[in-house]
């Protein structure tokens, strides 16, 4: 009897354990946690994060035999700008997407649940888009004569005097293919792209659109796919053929008034792409030998939006939407690949710059950052684009070193932005402002309003009179809040990136949509207003329109000493 019940409880041990030891055996190996929604960030957290980390800062801090300190040059954004490729890439999540299929309606009651269970994610809220959720508007294209477009590119050869652009149109306007040295990037979905190519990238992702209408009175906007910064760049150097500058300008805003789509709004709901910053397209006097055209400033431009990669914070006509990056992905699966690529990346640097002093600009902080960053030369990591321009524009030096970085600084250089910013954000590495025009106050539709939540904002001031030490500031930030600051950056990923034009992602939003989006809400508001007789546009002063567009307020604000102008 008692044998009896010693056998069976020796059978239910066993059984008991062969059914511990069975889901211990599929937790380890057999089940894809992470395709469960919601799970995978809990187990997730922070910890793998934490870890990598702080092996990292630990061997920074007591390991003594230093990090080897990459000192390259580097090309970067060149202020009235010649020309650069600049810096990195960074990887995203996008583990919301799995199918917690976020309900597109308002009035349906299911939204409430996934809501609640999403702010528990402090990560979550606020992004804008990674899942598609707008019914998308119609566009209409104008078909411009190609002297307005194709024929620049024909022409590519003289677009720069010292360098040969005609590489960076192949692919659509992605650039040659970079392939995948040192396996830094994935097997495909990477190019040499120049930082100034957004219009024919945009363009060509416009082909792509899915609601493309040929009946402009159906359409919630117009695109206008001129190619002026191409155009300009033909002329920026050369006073000498100053008076051409303008002219292909002007003869296209003749083109576009005398056009019937102009007249339903007067050119309100028309939109085009420049690939390079506002400042080359407002010079507000007729002398020739001042930096730039006039295309903003003409009476057309200012009915029209303007997208560029860098927005005067002064003017209400222009907008800001990302610089293009070295990554164009096919797929939804390539960006989650990627994403979760960054996320298990080792980190060993806690900072890092790459960029080129600014030794004739008297209130340029550069020097000061490059000069903190070589006094801690374990934390932080440098590539000086000085004399080598070579090694200055390969991608695959940048975005290493931003890859094995937590933070990633970005100074103002000849202008407030910069390409690096998007690197960065592609490498998963936090990027660190000495300015709110650098981006808080540019790329409203692409960057969380919340600034703290994905960025480290130094005020300039601080560091070039106050001394701060940078590497205190960033020391000092928790382990925790890096965590979250860098799945924040991640998740950000998709809505930096510009799709590859010859394909489509099927659920994630990139900034191509985003744009889209944002023009169509503007011009349905401007609609609005005209029909209602009001209009927001004559509320506010021009000066203020970084804080309007930003804030929705032209109140006082701590922001304001950074865009005072002496005029
Ligand atoms: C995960 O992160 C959340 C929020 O950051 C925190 O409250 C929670 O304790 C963490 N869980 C684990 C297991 O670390
Ligand atoms: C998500 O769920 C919907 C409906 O339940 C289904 O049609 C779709 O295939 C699912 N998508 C994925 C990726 O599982
Ligand atoms: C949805 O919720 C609202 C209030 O939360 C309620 O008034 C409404 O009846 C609900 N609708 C359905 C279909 O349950
Ligand atoms: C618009 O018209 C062109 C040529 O007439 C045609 O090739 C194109 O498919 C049309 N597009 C749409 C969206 O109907
Ligand atoms: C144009 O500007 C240049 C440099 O700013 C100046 O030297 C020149 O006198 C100006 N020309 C005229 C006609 O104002
Ligand atoms: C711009 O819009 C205003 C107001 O609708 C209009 O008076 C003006 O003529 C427009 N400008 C052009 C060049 O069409
Ligand atoms: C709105 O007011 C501004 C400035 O007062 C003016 O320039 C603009 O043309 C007006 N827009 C419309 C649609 O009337």
């Amino acid at each position: 009897m008692e044998n009896h019940i010693t056998t069976r409880h020796r059978k239910k041990f066993w059984f008991a354990f062969f059914v511990l030891f069975f889901f211990w055996y599929m937790m380890l190996y057999g089940y894809d946690w992470s395709s469960i929604p919601g799970l995978s960030s809990v187990t997730h957290n922070q910890s793998d994060d934490d870890k990598n980390q702080e092996d990292s800062l630990q061997s920074m801090g007591s390991n003594p035999i230093p990090e080897p300190r990459v000192v390259e040059n580097n090309r970067e954004i060149p202020i009235k700008s010649s020309d650069s490729n600049s810096v990195p890439e960074s990887g995203s999540a996008k583990n919301q997407l799995e199918n917690t299929s976020t309900p597109k309606s308002d009035n349906d009651n299911v939204t409430v649940v996934s809501d609640e269970s999403n702010n528990n994610d402090p990560i979550v809220e606020d992004l804008p888009g990674l899942e598609k959720e707008m019914e998308p508007s119609y566009v209409y294209v104008h078909e411009l004569p190609s002297r307005f477009n194709h024929d620049y590119i024909k022409e590519c050869k003289l677009l720069n005097k010292w360098h040969d652009m005609c590489q960076y149109f192949v692919n659509s306007g992605l650039g040659e293919s970079l392939g995948n040295p040192q396996r830094l990037f994935l097997p495909s979905g990477w190019y040499i792209t120049h930082q100034f190519s957004l219009e024919v990238i945009f363009h060509n992702r416009m082909k792509q659109y899915e609601c493309l209408t040929n009946d402009s009175s159906k359409a919630a906007a117009i695109f206008v796919p001129y190619y002026s910064g191409l155009d300009v760049s033909r002329y920026l150097w050369d006073s000498d053929k100053a008076s051409v500058k303008d002219s292909d300008s002007i003869e296209l805003l003749k083109w576009l008034r005398e056009k019937p789509e102009w007249k339903l709004m007067n050119g309100r709901d028309h939109f085009l792409v420049s690939g390079r910053i506002t400042w080359d397209f407002r010079r507000a006097v007729d002398n020739y030998t001042e930096w730039g055209n006039k295309l903003m400033v003409l009476p057309e431009s200012q009915n029209m939006t303007m997208l560029t990669i860098e927005s005067s914070p002064w003017d209400k006509n222009d907008f800001a939407i990302p610089y293009p990056t070295y990554f164009h992905p096919r797929t939804d699966e390539q960006v989650l690949e990627w994403q979760n690529k960054m996320r298990r990346q080792k980190r060993r640097s806690l900072f890092c710059f790459a960029g080129a002093p600014r030794p004739n600009m008297e209130d340029s902080i550069r020097s000061e950052i490059m000069s903190q960053c070589a006094a801690a030369p374990k934390k932080c990591r440098l590539i000086e684009c000085k004399n080598d321009k070579h090694n200055c524009l390969k991608p695959a030096n940048v975005m290493r070193m931003f890859q094995n970085s937590v933070f990633c600084l970005q100074p103002p250089g000849d202008s407030f932005t910069r390409r690096s910013t998007f690197d960065s954000i592609l490498a998963g590495c936090i990027p660190v402002f000495f300015s709110p025009g650098s981006a808080y106050v540019q790329y409203l539709w692409h960057l969380p309003k919340d600034h703290g939540s994905y960025s480290v904002l130094i005020p300039e001031g601080d560091v070039k009179r106050k001394g701060v030490s940078i590497d205190s500031v960033l020391s000092r930030i928790p382990r925790s809040r890096v965590s979250a600051m860098r799945e924040k950056v991640i998740k950000l990923i998709p809505s930096v990136v510009y799709a590859d034009p010859r394909s489509r992602l099927k659920r994630l939003d990139d900034a191509f949509d985003l744009t889209v989006r944002g023009v169509v809400r503007r011009v349905e508001a401007l609609r609005k207003e005209m029909k209602s007789g009001r209009n927001h546009s004559g509320a506010f002063d021009s000066e203020s329109s970084w804080k309007y567009y930003t804030f929705g307020t032209t109140a006082e604000h701590e922001w304001d000493h950074y865009f005072k102008r002496y005029r």
